[in-house]
């Protein structure tokens, strides 16, 4: 009888991948009829075994959609997962698709199944339609914008580093990057998120061989994120995103036991928030429009771990282009910007943000090395999409972002006075022009509109900090990249495990 039943089950099982794979088919037909070119994709596994190849080779999954398309087209086709994805690849799509935004267009996200785990209520993944949706986004941007607090703990965090990693002219120390910065990033955001007193909180996790063990709060915040990240990615799971949540493998019951202990404590540290913290603010601001609790809280757990790797990844490339000797100009002219600003000035943490120099070499870092996105937004309803005279039909369910990796690369989306190729790092196409391309639809790190980062001026300044104090101890220093990586694996974004390391001068 069990037999039977299971026979049964089974069958059904077939009969629905059947029927969702022929679903994708019929999609992905009706787009190709349109004009939409689709990434080259394999029967039921889509584009997936492609993207899966790409990681392996520290390449991010949005190059499967990039390579092997004549650009510029306005949308490019992929299969992900038993859905039909398309990127926006030209200035004028993804202008429209940012416009329509919060009307035909909204955050869905697979990523609820990954690191969102940790923070299922978070705004993140909530609908723009969600009844508080503008008070708790306006919530974090204040709760954040207190620049000189940030200023100050991000100051403090890097002097400290800096010294115990030695990092000084005539030290001839070689440092490893992404090491230094990990503890940076860690330290900083919950400082600011939480309060000092985070830094040394520690709790009691599942470790790799499934023993408990302390650890730093935000180690294993950082830690649970990304394997809950990369367990997510594994094939069968980006082909079914579910699946990654269920408890079939040792690794996913981990997973879950240390997302409910990360988010218990979080559920304490609400509890005693330390004055002037960002967790004080979002908690006040957020109870006086009736956030429910956990709203708040996955808020709050998400603008702790946003600000990790992403800036990480930022800090990375800025500092890799700048040490550059083909840069050395870039360098000394950061160095003439920032000297007086750290050396004696009152309101370093606004005047840094009005550094012309530093911030062209960020925006241009940002625009090489885009870090990552959480733009992932689908059609909630069937409609056109009007792109000069030409009209594409769209789905509802299908799911359509621009590519923001795309958009930076490619000459006809970006306005004529930008001559120096987009192939090169030059900051020189932000000078005098930063507040048109910053904000624009073919520039955006951050995203751009209802669903843009809250977090762009916490980011930015995280960055100019660093770097500059970096600079000034340790003006005189070089880079080499490790024996192990090639030299195509320093890209600095969110799935890259690419690292380099900076020797210090060996005299003053
Ligand atoms: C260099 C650092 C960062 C980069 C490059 C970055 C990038 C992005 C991008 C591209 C998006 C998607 C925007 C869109 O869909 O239009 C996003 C969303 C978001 N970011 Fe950031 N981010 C950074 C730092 C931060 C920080 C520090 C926070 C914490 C306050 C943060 C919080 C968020 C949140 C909450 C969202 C979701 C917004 C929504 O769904 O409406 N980010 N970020
Ligand atoms: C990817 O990065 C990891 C970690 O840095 C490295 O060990 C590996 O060799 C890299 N893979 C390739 C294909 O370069
Ligand atoms: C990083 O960015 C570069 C350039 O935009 C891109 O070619 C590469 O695929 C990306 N790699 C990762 C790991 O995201
Ligand atoms: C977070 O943890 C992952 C995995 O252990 C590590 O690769 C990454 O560098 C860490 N990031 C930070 C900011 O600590
Ligand atoms: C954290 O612990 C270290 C070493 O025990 C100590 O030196 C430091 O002052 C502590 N920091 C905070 C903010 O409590
Ligand atoms: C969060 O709170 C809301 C409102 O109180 C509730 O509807 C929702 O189910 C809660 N979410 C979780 C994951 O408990
Ligand atoms: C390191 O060297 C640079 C340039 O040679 C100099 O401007 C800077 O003051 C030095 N820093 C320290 C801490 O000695």
């Amino acid at each position: 009888m069990w037999t039977n039943a299971f026979t049964v089950l089974l069958a059904i099982l077939l009969v629905y991948l059947l029927y969702a794979v022929f679903r994708v088919y019929l999609l992905r037909r009706f787009y190709e009829k349109q004009g939409i070119p689709f990434v080259k994709s394999y029967a039921i596994i889509g584009a997936e075994l492609q993207v899966f190849k790409l990681y392996q080779k520290n390449k991010s999954h949005d190059h499967a959609y990039i390579q092997n398309i004549q650009l510029p087209t306005d949308l490019v086709g992929t299969i992900r997962g038993l859905t039909v994805q398309l990127y926006g690849t030209s200035r004028e799509v993804s202008e429209k698709l940012i416009h329509q935004t919060g009307v035909y267009l909204d955050r869905d996200t697979p990523a609820v199944f990954s690191f969102g785990r940790l923070g299922p209520d978070a705004i993140a993944f909530a609908p723009y339609s969600e009844y508080f949706f503008k008070q708790r986004k306006m919530a974090l941007i204040r709760a954040t914008g207190d620049s000189k607090r940030l200023f100050h703990i991000a100051s403090r965090h890097a002097q400290d580093l800096l010294t115990q990693f030695r990092v000084e002219n005539g030290t001839g120390q070689i440092i490893d990057v992404f090491e230094l910065l990990n503890h940076f990033t860690r330290r900083t955001s919950g400082d600011f998120v939480w309060g000092k007193n985070t830094v040394n909180r520690s709790v009691e996790v599942l470790n790799s061989n499934d023993k408990m063990e302390y650890m730093s709060f935000m180690d294993a915040l950082n830690e649970t994120f990304t394997e809950l990240r990369f367990y997510s990615n594994k094939l069968w799971n980006r082909i079914y995103f579910p699946l990654s949540v269920w408890p079939i493998t040792r690794e996913a019951r981990r997973l879950t036991f240390n997302t409910k202990v990360i988010r218990n404590e979080i559920d304490q540290m609400m509890k005693y928030p330390e004055k002037n913290s960002v967790s004080e603010a979002v908690q006040i601001d957020n109870a006086k429009y009736g956030v429910p609790l956990n709203m708040t809280r996955d808020d709050l757990i998400t603008s702790t771990i946003a600000g990790l790797d992403t800036i990480k990844s930022t800090i990375m490339s800025t500092m890799w282009h700048l040490l550059n000797e083909d840069n050395m100009k870039w360098r000394e002219m950061v160095l003439a910007e920032i000297t007086p600003i750290l050396e004696n000035s009152e309101n370093a943490y606004t005047e840094l943000a009005h550094c012309k120099v530093l911030n062209a070499v960020i925006y241009e870092a940002l625009r090489f090395e885009t870090p990552g996105s959480l733009i992932n937004n689908y059609a909630t309803k069937d409609y056109d999409l009007i792109v000069r005279e030409k009209t594409y039909k769209i789905k509802a369910g299908t799911r359509i972002v621009p590519n923001i990796h795309v958009l930076h690369y490619t000459e006809p989306c970006w306005p004529e006075y930008n001559t120096i190729p987009l192939d090169v790092f030059d900051p020189s196409r932000f000078i005098g022009h930063d507040k048109e391309i910053v904000g624009s639809c073919y520039y955006m790190p951050f995203g751009k509109g209802p669903r843009r980062c809250p977090g762009q001026a916490v980011g930015m300044l995280m960055v100019r900090v660093f770097v500059a104090i970096f600079l000034a101890r340790n003006f005189k220093c070089h880079i080499t990249i490790p024996q192990d990586q090639a030299n195509d694996v320093t890209y600095f974004n969110l799935s890259s495990r690419a690292t380099f390391s900076i020797h210090c001068n060996t005299e003053n």
